[in-house]
């Protein structure tokens, strides 16, 4: 990392100093998540271009690592609480947190990158599920319909609405596939804090009654399973698979609730 970027709080130390602000975030802030989270979409964009079999993760990480730096950002996932690179690639049947490494891609793997850039004191952090070379039609329908169930969700987002109307949309809508919706991991509230402490469940929990306010700024990244959704983590202490292997697809969009709807911060 080039010196002259600056670094989030947490980076060489065990972990973040706890979040006890708001979740509604002033319109400077905003402006500066939307071009954190500008950068955090377009790096995975350029990661994904180099997605092929015999591809290894720790190349997309390479790629991804050198685009936030080249635009003044700080890939917020490097030291957050151990975690060794700049982005997270997760396999097939891994959920989520999947560590760049030298594996090499195969022909039909499933693949998500989920990349956060920290840029003017704030972060931005999405994800997107990628096929590398032929997909099978079952991967196929359960990455379009996992952006289908984020996009749903985001459409549901209004002020005055409380935040279990997300998860019920999700919810509702795989299981009209028999889809499994991983519980275990969430979205959150995120601007100056990486993970504020407000949690954003993907399914449905009517005791999640805080209300969705004007300016709130939060991710939605729903984890769908072709089977089971029970997870477990590996000995790495980081990499999340489904415990009967079924692939797993997500997307994650960071947003901040306006008048009339949600405003997507991690956009081009
Ligand atoms: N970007 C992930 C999220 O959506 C968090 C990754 S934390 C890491 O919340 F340490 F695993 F990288
Ligand atoms: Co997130
Ligand atoms: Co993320």
């Amino acid at each position: 990392m080039p010196a002259s970027i600056p670094r989030p709080e947490y980076v060489d130390r065990p972990g973040p100093k706890p979040y006890r602000g708001s979740d509604v975030q002033s319109e400077e802030t905003i402006e500066a998540m939307r071009e954190a989270g500008r950068v955090a979409h377009l790096a995975i964009l350029e990661g994904a271009k180099i997605i092929a079999p015999g591809v290894t993760t720790d190349a997309i990480d390479a790629v991804i690592h050198e685009f936030i730096c080249d635009n003044g950002g700080y890939p917020s996932t490097l030291g957050y609480r151990g975690f060794p690179k700049s982005c997270c690639t997760s396999v097939n049947e891994v959920i989520c947190h999947g560590i760049p490494d030298l594996r090499p891609l195969d022909d039909g793997d499933l693949i998500k990158i989920d990349v956060t850039v920290f840029k003017n004191g704030v972060h931005g952090d999405n994800c997107m599920t990628f096929g590398c070379g032929q997909l099978d039609q079952a991967s196929t329908q359960l990455m379009n319909r996992t952006k289908q169930a984020m996009d749903r969700a985001i459409a549901a987002v209004k002020p005055g609405r409380q935040l279990n109307v997300i998860g019920r949309v999700i919810e509702a809508y795989a299981q009209r596939f028999g889809y499994g919706v991983v519980r275990d991991y969430t979205g959150h509230g995120v601007h100056s804090a990486f993970h504020s402490g407000l949690v954003i469940l993907h399914y449905d929990q009517p005791s999640l009654t805080t209300v969705m306010e004007e300016g709130m700024t939060f991710t939605i990244e729903p984890m769908l399973t072709l089977g089971d959704y029970h997870s477990h983590v590996w000995k790495d202490d980081w990499t999340v698979v489904t415990n009967d292997f079924s692939r797993c697809a997500q997307f994650e969009q960071t947003l901040v609730v306006r008048a009339h709807g949600a405003e997507i911060l991690t956009a081009p």
